[in-house]
């Protein structure tokens, strides 16, 4: 499986509930990668969409404690185990991890790519991502040019990782 993520200089990705930019780039980038794929999510991250709706054209994997959480057009599990389980026989390249935060620490092990989305500025965050260029095993695999939207730089990035877990 492959993670998608936008952070900050200093790898903050989101604020109480709040994304940090909301950069039309890449959101397009993110429509484009995970469209018609499997999408793993925390219960708080499908929460922050609008109206708490999964997005369309996109099977969803949320992550929730809760035994009574439902949602429409959502497939809900106790474990991330379970989720790994569901996923195994999917290509990998069709499922994403797509946040937030402590969903993506605990399924960072079996990402084979990471699509991080550098954004050149900071803001307050209360939510991190880890440090890719710090975490052994990940190497930095593509840098695209520099992007702008309305005085925000940002550039598409790729790690990717010699040895991910098995699923
Ligand atoms: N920048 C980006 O690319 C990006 C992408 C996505 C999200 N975000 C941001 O990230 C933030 C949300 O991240 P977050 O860390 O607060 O929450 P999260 O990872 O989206 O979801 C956390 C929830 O997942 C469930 N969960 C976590 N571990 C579990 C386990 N082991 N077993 C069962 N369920 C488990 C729990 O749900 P229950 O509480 O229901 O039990 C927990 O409250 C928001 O600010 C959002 O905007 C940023």
């Amino acid at each position: 499986m492959d993670l998608i993520v936008a952070v900050s200089r200093r790898w903050g990705i989101g604020n109480g509930k709040d994304l940090l930019f909301h950069l039309k780039e890449d959101l397009r980038f993110f429509r484009r990668m995970t469209l018609d794929k499997t999408v793993i999510l925390g219960r708080r991250t499908l929460d922050s969409f609008p109206g708490g709706r999964p997005l369309p054209r996109r099977r969803h994997l949320v992550l929730s404690r809760d035994p009574a959480f439902a949602r429409e057009g959502t497939e809900v599990f106790s474990s991330p185990e379970a989720i790994l389980e569901a996923v195994r026989d999917l290509p990998p390249d069709e499922v994403f991890v797509i946040g937030g935060g402590e969903i993506y620490r605990r399924f960072l092990p079996y990402c084979r790519r990471a699509w991080v989305t550098l954004v050149e500025e900071d803001r307050p965050a209360s939510v991190t991502f880890p440090n890719l260029y710090r975490e052994d095993g990940w190497r930095l695999s593509s840098l695209s040019d520099e992007y702008e939207e309305d005085g925000v730089r940002f550039r598409f990035a790729c790690w990717t990782r010699e040895a991910p877990h098995a699923l």
